[in-house]
């Protein structure tokens, strides 16, 4: 792998790689607005080395994020702003699906499905006892809440935490489970670095509570974890200068890239996997006129 960016032109650069490794490489303060979604914890296998998600304890993962978003808080100027959507998972004997590239365009992999000894073998299962958060087990069948837990923590880093914006799911896949509600909302945390930050709450035009009816994903069907166009394209229009520069760490299928474009702002995305950045930027020629600039 080397160093040099994946893709560059005056509006978009994509670099390729471990995330906290070519955060690393951006400058102080050379981003204006952060929107992102992590890998949720236990989730998902993207089935890259070296991927986020499958740390051996949730707290593994909580620490890992909080590191990313350390090195993100260097890059970001000091009137910038962060948007970071994560969800929670339950403390459960759970055995994580396979996702990739090929399942995004194609459905589902087919094929047997894994038994559990071949998920442990694989490092894609879990006991609800290995559940450690501060060295002991979150209990059974409870939700973790590691959404708060990584906020509370980055509070401690020294970010500033403005809003929990609540993401309500306009449509969603009903839950099988009968004891307890179906999940439909996630938090979308606003962060800033400074107490005086850019913020355009005029823009958002009657849209400017913390409660956000929005569809669960784009349903562009080319990454199974990507969140709706309407989402970063509010978080860049209230949180980034005209002209401004927009990360996302994990840009996957490139959906804050998109919005980011549309709105006239640079983007820069960090992804793992190749095979999002080739999905990213076929998304640009199509979704974005005049991209790339000529
Ligand atoms: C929840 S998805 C992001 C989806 C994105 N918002 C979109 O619209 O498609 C998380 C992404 O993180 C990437 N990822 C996982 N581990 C990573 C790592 N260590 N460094 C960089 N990217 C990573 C995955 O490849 C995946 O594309």
């Amino acid at each position: 792998m080397t160093d040099d960016p994946y893709h560059r032109d005056e509006q978009v650069t994509l670099l390729f790689g471990d995330t906290l490794k070519q955060l690393r490489t951006l400058p102080d303060g050379s981003v204006d607005c952060i929107v992102t979604s992590p890998p949720y914890y236990f989730q998902r296998d993207y089935g890259v080395e070296g991927q986020y998600g499958l740390e051996g304890t949730p707290q593994e993962y909580l620490d890992r994020m909080r590191a990313v978003f350390r090195e993100a808080r260097r890059a970001l100027a000091d009137d910038g702003t962060f948007w970071l959507n994560v969800g929670d998972a339950y403390s459960q004997r759970k055995a994580v699906r396979r996702s990739s590239h090929q399942e995004g365009l194609h459905g589902a992999i087919r094929g047997a499905r894994e038994s559990w000894v071949e998920s442990r073998a694989a490092g894609r299962a879990r006991m609800s006892s290995e559940n450690l958060i501060g060295g002991r087990p979150v209990t059974e069948k409870s939700m973790m809440m590691l959404p708060e837990r990584l906020a509370i923590g980055m509070q401690d880093d020294g970010w500033i935490l403005r809003n929990r914006i609540t993401w309500a799911k306009t449509f969603c896949t009903p839950e099988s489970v009968k004891d307890r509600l179906s999940g439909k909302s996630e938090p979308i945390f606003l962060f800033a670095k400074s107490p005086r930050y850019w913020f355009d709450r005029e823009a958002l035009a009657g849209e400017d509570g913390d409660v956000w009816h929005l569809p669960a994903s784009s349903g562009a069907g080319t990454h199974t974890a990507s969140y709706p166009l309407e989402l970063p394209l509010r978080c860049i229009t209230a949180g980034c200068r005209p002209g401004g520069v927009v990360l996302d760490p994990f840009s996957g299928s490139g959906t804050t890239g998109e919005a980011a474009l549309r709105l006239g702002r640079r983007y820069v995305g960090i992804d793992l996997n190749p095979a999002y950045h080739e999905l990213a930027k076929a998304r640009f020629a199509r979704e974005v006129p005049l991209w790339p600039a000529a």
